[in-house]
């Protein structure tokens, strides 16, 4: 995907509970009494300007929204259910205001569609995970269901101007073409998952860094600020910097896209500690950008003294390592060198870096055998104890 880093925002009236987005099911709570909270949604201090702006700091270029989760509830004006934001004490098109608040400040607007719906009468059990809780199997008719999508899908991808990608969940375990069909056919050029009624354009490994240096489809990996849940959480735990800087750094430089995930309150704001999270990613990301987008894989496989996990991407003539979880020594040490490296620059801060060469004879001591090496040396590790570090190679 052109696009690598996006904001994921699972929001809906469960944020009022401030559990996990899917508390109606997780708690096994009564249907009629988790629907109540809807009468208590009313986020006057929603500003999807704030969500757009904190995006554009962190040097996301998308937002994915979910437009209805698991438990169906609508958060746009749908004419095919009561369900939806217009009915609550808000009475306002919140996806509405964040397409026009995307549509402003230049972000691209991605929309995630559940295809559980534990309100919707006719919605079937696809028997595929244990998050299912039907709330009339009786009723269960595939075929109406489909139905009510097509016209929901018709609805967001006509009246929210320009989308960018469908992020379908939870695959419905039915084949139908003319789902995705159909939202190709009113948005030309739109991108879909794989977790719709047929393979889709990407994969979507979910709270994973996956192993390899290169994604062999086009990927967007999803994780969340937090350990627990993607819907706000009171009692959340907040995953590392690190970790997330970590896992940024390795899936972009693997080629894919990475969507990082906040929970909005009640009242419509983002959570001060995830604000503050974005904020510090995007200082590190911002700094790496150039070098997680248009790159190659470099086939070249260079033999490092040290055992960091490190991937080689190449653009524009020039290598970028990328040592996703640090580095131990302030040496990156190689042999077998493609060339001699003219010019070498840390990322992080475009500091110039020097290198050296040493003929050291073949065997020494300890058994290792080595021959020359090129030392790239001075590095300030310990300057940057949370940030993956990428070297830029002018050859
Ligand atoms: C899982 C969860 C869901 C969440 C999604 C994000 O499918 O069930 O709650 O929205 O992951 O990709």
């Amino acid at each position: 995907m052109e696009n690598k880093f996006g904001m994921f925002v699972h929001w809906g009236f469960y944020s009022l509970l401030g559990i996990q987005e899917q508390v109606l099911a997780r708690w096994d709570m009564d249907n009629q009494e988790y629907e109540s909270y809807m009468h208590k949604f009313n986020p006057t201090e929603y500003d999807p300007e704030e969500w757009v702006l904190l995006a554009k700091k962190a040097g996301m270029k998308y937002i994915c929204f979910t437009a209805k989760h698991h438990d169906g509830f609508c958060m746009w004006d749908t004419k095919y259910t009561d369900y939806n934001i217009m009915n609550t004490p808000y009475k306002k098109d919140v996806l509405k205001m964040l397409a026009d608040a995307c549509e402003k400040h230049g972000i691209l607007l991605s929309l995630y569609y559940s295809n559980p719906d534990w309100h919707h009468e006719n919605a079937y059990n696809p028997l595929s995970t244990h998050q299912w809780k039907c709330a009339h199997p009786e009723k269960a008719d595939s075929v109406k269901y489909r139905e009510f999508v097509k016209n929901q899908i018709t609805e967001l991808l006509t009246n929210y101007g320009k989308i960018y990608t469908l992020y379908w969940d939870i695959p419905p375990r039915y084949e139908d073409k003319s789902l995705n069909e159909l939202a190709r056919k009113l948005m030309p050029g739109i991108l879909i998952n794989n977790r719709g009624y047929d393979p889709g354009d990407f994969a979507t490994p979910e709270r994973e860094v996956p192993d390899g240096k290169r994604f062999p489809m086009m990927t967007e990996a999803c994780q969340s600020v937090g350990e627990q849940s993607w819907g706000y959480r009171a009692n959340e735990d907040y995953y590392s910097l690190r970790f997330l800087m970590s896992s940024i750094d390795k899936i972009m430089a693997m080629d894919g896209s990475y969507l990082l995930n906040v929970g909005p309150m009640a009242n419509g704001k983002i959570p001060e500690e995830a604000i503050a999270m974005l904020e510090k990613i995007g200082d590190w990301y911002q700094r790496m950008e150039g070098t997680l987008e248009d790159t190659q894989a470099d086939p070249f496989p260079y033999r490092l003294a040290q055992a960091d996990p490190f991937i080689a991407v190449k653009k524009n003539g020039k290598t970028y390592l990328h040592f996703y979880q640090g580095l131990s020594s302030s040496a990156v040490t190689f042999f077998g060198c493609p060339g001699a490296p003219r010019k070498v620059r840390l990322m992080n801060d475009k500091r110039s870096l020097p290198v050296r060469y040493e003929k050291l004879p073949t065997y020494v001591e300890m058994g290792r055998a080595r021959g020359p090496f090129h030392s790239i040396y001075s590095l300030p590790v310990d300057e940057y104890p949370l940030e993956p570090l990428v070297i830029e190679i002018t050859w």
